[in-house]
């Protein structure tokens, strides 16, 4: 079954084409970041992220074609991003994904933007097996799951506020760097000097699952105003001292997570998950306890098409698409747990 993935709720168009014949193979992919284009407003405006989608989608589409050397009458169904998201950005996905569909007389598969993050481990080769837990860490959601299966999500914890990485680009933004700071904020600790500047842990030691991160990011406001004027370094090493311990954080609710759900298999997905640092000191503390890490490749980490064609030839393959062809609305907002 060859399943043609759309991904468009936000600032990436990502366009791929995954086969589940021999034990699945993703075939191609391509992805169109807005990131330049929305930098100078320093965030992303949705009005410009729809116009963009609209004029990046059918090359994308036209370069996964070539690049697959398969034919668009190969194509057995469209999966694409309903939701969560910008409502503009997501209707350009679905119209596009569900007009294709409707032509190529296939089905449609409309996925949980989530879903597709929680997936994207299983892109590699050999694949996690179920059940695992899910550590999400993305722009938008914090999140620890129980993967018991496709479509069988239990949450565990999530932030009470900020996201994780809302929490990156909020304090990079603060230190003066660019949208998304994310990145940028994690090149920059890498300079700090380490201990040199202490922040909370917001509940590290709270006894659920649940984070918060927006304490951390006043914490920083605070050391910021009291030092007056910050040279590089002052602010490298505020950068290493946030990011120190957002990532104690995530490693210690993650692992007591896998603890307490009685599992060995913990699963790292979304944009954080890029960051090494994290993955540094998740490998080390889940080495020390006897439990084994899967992270996606670098590049799925982020948004992308790949996990949207997969979870959704997954879905058909676990007989789990309830669509109704033809009839399509994006969900701007839905909790993954509905
Ligand atoms: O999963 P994603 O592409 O989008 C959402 O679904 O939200 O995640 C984007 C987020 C941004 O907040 C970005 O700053 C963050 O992931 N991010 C990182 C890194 N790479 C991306 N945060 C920390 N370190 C990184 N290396
Ligand atoms: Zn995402």
């Amino acid at each position: 079954m060859l399943v043609l993935g759309i991904e468009s709720s936000c600032d990436e168009t990502g366009v791929a084409l995954y086969d589940t014949a021999d034990g699945g193979v993703l075939q191609a992919h391509a992805l169109h970041s807005q990131v330049r284009m929305h930098e100078d407003y320093g965030g992303v405006v949705p009005e410009l992220a729809s116009r963009d989608h609209i004029r990046r989608l059918v090359p994308l589409f036209r370069r996964v074609l070539a690049e697959s050397g398969r034919a668009r009458h190969e194509i057995d169904a469209v999966a694409y991003t309903q939701g969560p998201g910008l409502a503009g950005a997501l209707l350009v996905g679905a119209a596009f994904a569900e007009a294709l569909a409707t032509a190529l007389d296939v089905p449609s598969v409309a996925i949980h933007h989530l879903e597709g993050h929680l997936l994207s481990p299983l892109l590699a080769h050999p694949p996690p097996s179920f059940p695992f837990v899910a550590l999400l860490v993305s722009g938008g959601h914090s999140q620890l799951m129980r993967v018991g299966g496709v479509g069988d999500y239990v949450l565990l914890g999530e932030t009470l506020d900020d996201a994780a990485g809302e929490a990156f680009d909020k304090t990079a933004k603060l230190l003066g760097l660019g949208y998304p700071g994310g990145p940028a904020l994690a090149a920059l600790a890498e300079r700090g000097r380490p201990g040199r500047i202490r922040l909370p842990r917001p509940m590290l030691r709270s006894d659920d699952l649940d984070f918060s991160f927006s304490g951390l990011k006043t914490a920083v406001v605070t050391r910021v105003r009291e030092l007056a004027t910050l040279d590089d370094q002052q602010r490298a090493d505020i950068a290493c001292a946030f990011q120190e311990a957002i990532v104690e954080v995530l490693v210690s609710k993650a692992l007591r997570a896998v603890e307490l759900s009685g599992l060995r298999r913990l699963v790292v997905a979304g944009g954080v998950g890029a960051n090494r640092h994290l993955r540094c000191c998740l490998d080390a503390a889940a080495a020390a306890a006897g439990v084994a890490v899967f992270y996606p490749a670098l590049e799925f980490c982020t948004d992308n098409g790949a996990m949207i064609a997969l979870a959704g030839a997954l879905r058909l393959q676990a007989g789990l698409n309830g669509r109704t062809p033809g009839a399509f609305a994006v969900r701007p907002r839905w909790p993954l747990t509905e």
